[in-house]
Order: structure tokens, then C-alpha cells, then sequence
């Protein structure tokens, strides 16, 4: 493979397209990569604080004899941190950036350059039905650049409340293999907090709700503003009642990342994957999908998830239990990763935030809290 062969116009993608990780990662020696258009424009919320770098690109790979794969190349690099860390602290404030510098793995994005393709190479294999098909992982020192090499998909269709029931029942299969195993934070790499981060770290989810009263005040009651800044207040107290009840989430759980096949549910983006209770990744998803459904239906979606989850994982709550877990989870996601959309979005203006907001009162409301 020469690189004249190459139609790429980012020079650093193309070192990393010449590199032995990616022939590596392939098997073989390619004779011939060429850069093809994206099939849709990604839309993601990290693709826009890594700010003018794309970091998926669509890559055909011919093999002597005639063999054409097209392949996703997914690149990550610690600058993408440093680039959410300005937007959180979006008045520049000296206070605010020591305590955003001194730790801040409260966040998650922490190692998550990283985290993926650990995730994919480590990950049951009898998970592997909802995964992508994974080539393949490399650092390229130089770039100091992460990539992952795997198969390209598509959804055939758009989900329904069928489609989103499946995706639920697909998500409490990774919940159930990894329940209260904590040893797959070292083995995943991923984020894990305890009740000491949360006491250690609640600063910055404060210094968020800050940031944020005059959004917060059009978006929450008055009751539910003062809900959320008491909740940041004693979060670790909140986190130390919970029953030991902990698992491996996806952590950024929303139909964006997920593939809708006809005869397959495939979940993909990985990188912000987290030691945590299960329903995280319900809260998450139920913000991201209620939009247009019914107080009854968001209702089914919950009762679903929760008989998945005990019968798949053997277990049981009380209904006040439950409801502490549900609760602790719902305002831990408003004051952690919605608090940070949110002030990203200050400058970002992804549509898409307002409404997940608005959400989250609907939904704090609807489980009385
Ligand atoms: N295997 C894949 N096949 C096809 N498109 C993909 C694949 N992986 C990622 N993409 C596209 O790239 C976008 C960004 O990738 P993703 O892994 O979600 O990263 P992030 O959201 O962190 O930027 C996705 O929303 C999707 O449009
Ligand atoms: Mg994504």
C-alpha cells in the first residue's frame, strides 16, 4: 500500500491508515484504502466538543485478490477532555478550574480516549450479539491518537415501543453478566464512583447547578430546583444508603447509539461505559425516548426493565427500595450528565438538550419525587 493510494485529506489519519497497529488490526496488509463519505453525518455531543477534528471516518479496504471490507474508523484523543473542561467551566472561572483539574472523575469522560477498545476486547463473549464486529485497536504514539477499527452498520428502521422494549431487554443482559462484580472496573477499565468520589468530587456538580440558574428556573419548579441542589449537597450521603446493587452500564444509553436491525438490537459507543447501579442506563434512555409517549407508557417501560432486571439477575426490592434506587439515579443524572450538556450547550446548541431537560422535570414529576 502506497500512500499516494490514500484519498484522505487529514494527514494524521492517513499515518495512522500506513501504520503496522491498523494492518495489525486487519490481519493483512491492505493494497488499497480509500475515504468514503459517511452514509449520515454523525451526531453526537462529543463529535462536537472535539470541535472541528471529525473522529469517525468511513474507510474502503481492498486486499490483494479482490477483497473490498468497508470499514468504521474511530479515532479519540485526551484532547477531547480538555475541550469539554473549558465548555463546563464556561465563565472562566480560576475557582471552578482548580476544582475541574484537581479531579474530576465524577464526570466520566476521564480515560475514555482509552476505554473502548478495552471495553470491546475484554468484554463476555456472549455479550457479543448486541456488539459490532471489532477489528481491531491501536495507539499511534506520535498523534498520541486512539483507534478502534470495526464493521460498519446502519439501522434498517426507526424504533417503536416494540424496538425500544428490545433494546431495555438488551441492555439488562450486560447489567445481569457483570451484577455486583466489581472486578470488571480494572479488567474493563471503567469509571467507578463511590460514595467517596461523589463526597470528594460534589463540588463540580454544585458549581454546574451554578452555572445554570437561569436555565434551571425555566426548565424546574421551584421545588425541584431546590430538590436538585440538596440532592448535590449530600449526593454521598444519598449514594452510601443504596443497597450494593452495581453493575457494568453503557453510561451514555440512548437510541443514538444504538443500531435498529431488522433481526437485531446493536450497541455501540462504549467509551463512557461505568461501574454503576443498572438504572442509569434506564433513567438515561427513558430522557432520550419519552418525548412523544404517554405517562402510562414511560410507566410500562419502567415496570418492564425492573422484571427484566430482578429476573434476569435473581434479585428483588421493596417498593421504597426500589424507589430510592430509581430516585437516586433520576437526580444523579440531572445534576451530573444533564447539568453538563447543558452548560456545554451554552455554547454548542445541540437541539436536542432543551428537550431532554424538559424531560427530566416530566419525569421527576411523574415518579413523585
Ligand atoms: N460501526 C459503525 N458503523 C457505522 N457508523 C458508525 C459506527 N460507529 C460509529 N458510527 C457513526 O459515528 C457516530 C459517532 O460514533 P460513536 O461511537 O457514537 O462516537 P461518539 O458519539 O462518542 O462521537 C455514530 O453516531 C454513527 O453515526
Ligand atoms: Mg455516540
Amino acid at each position: 500500500m502506497t500512500r499516494q493510494n490514500i484519498d484522505l485529506q487529514d494527514e494524521i489519519l492517513a499515518r495512522l491508515v500506513c501504520s503496522d497497529g491498523f494492518c495489525k488490526a486487519l490481519g493483512e496488509r491492505p493494497s488499497r484504502v480509500r475515504q468514503l463519505p459517511l452514509a449520515s453525518e454523525p451526531d453526537s455531543i462529543s463529535g462536537r466538543v472535539s470541535l472541528s477534528r471529525p473522529s469517525v471516518f468511513r474507510l474502503a479496504v481492498s486486499f490483494d485478490g479482490g477483497r473490498e471490507e468497508i470499514c468504521i474508523l474511530k479515532l479519540k484523543s485526551e484532547r477531547i477532555i480538555k475541550n469539554g473542561i473549558e465548555l463546563i467551566n464556561c465563565d472562566r472561572s480560576p475557582e471552578f478550574q482548580q476544582k475541574l483539574e484537581a479531579a474530576r472523575s465524577i464526570l466520566g469522560y476521564d480515560g475514555s480516549h482509552i476505554r473502548e477498545s478495552r471495553f470491546y476486547g475484554g468484554v463476555a463473549s456472549s455479550l457479543g450479539v448486541y456488539l459490532p464486529s471489532f477489528i481491531g485497536s491501536f495507539y499511534d504514539a506520535e498523534t498520541e491518537l486512539y483507534a478502534i477499527l470495526m464493521r460498519e452498520y446502519g439501522s434498517d428502521r426507526a424504533p417503536n415501543v416494540k424496538l425500544l422494549l428490545d433494546a431495555l431487554d438488551a441492555i439488562t443482559d450486560f447489567h445481569a453478566h457483570y451484577y455486583n462484580r466489581r472486578e470488571c472496573v480494572d479488567s474493563l477499565l471503567l469509571n467507578h464512583h463511590t460514595t467517596d468520589v461523589y463526597r470528594e468530587q460534589k463540588g463540580i456538580l454544585l458549581g454546574m447547578l451554578d452555572r445554570l440558574e437561569a436555565e434551571n428556573a425555566a426548565t424546574f419548579s421551584p421545588e425541584h430546583r431546590r430538590l436538585l441542589y440538596d440532592f448535590a449537597l449530600h449526593i454521598d450521603e444519598h449514594h452510601a444508603s443504596l443497597p450494593k446493587h452495581e453493575t457494568l452500564t453503557h453510561n451514555d444509553f440512548t437510541p443514538r447509539n444504538i443500531f435498529w436491525r431488522k433481526s437485531e438490537i446493536m450497541i455501540y459507543d462504549w467509551e463512557l461505559a461505568c461501574y454503576q447501579c443498572p438504572e442509569h442506563d434506564l433513567v438515561e434512555f427513558l430522557l432520550f425516548v419519552m418525548s412523544r409517549m404517554s405517562d402510562g407508557e414511560i410507566v410500562s417501560l419502567i415496570e418492564y426493565f425492573k422484571e427484566k432486571l430482578f429476573s434476569k439477575c435473581g434479585v428483588s426490592f421493596d417498593g421504597e427500595t426500589y424507589g430510592r434506587i430509581l430516585r437516586f439515579n433520576l437526580l444523579e443524572y440531572c445534576t451530573n450528565r444533564l447539568s453538563l450538556y447543558r452548560v456545554c450547550n451554552k455554547e454548542l446548541h445541540v437541539d436536542f438538550i432543551d428537550e431532554l431537560a424538559k424531560n427530566a422535570e416530566r419525569l421527576l414529576t411523574l415518579m413523585k419525587i
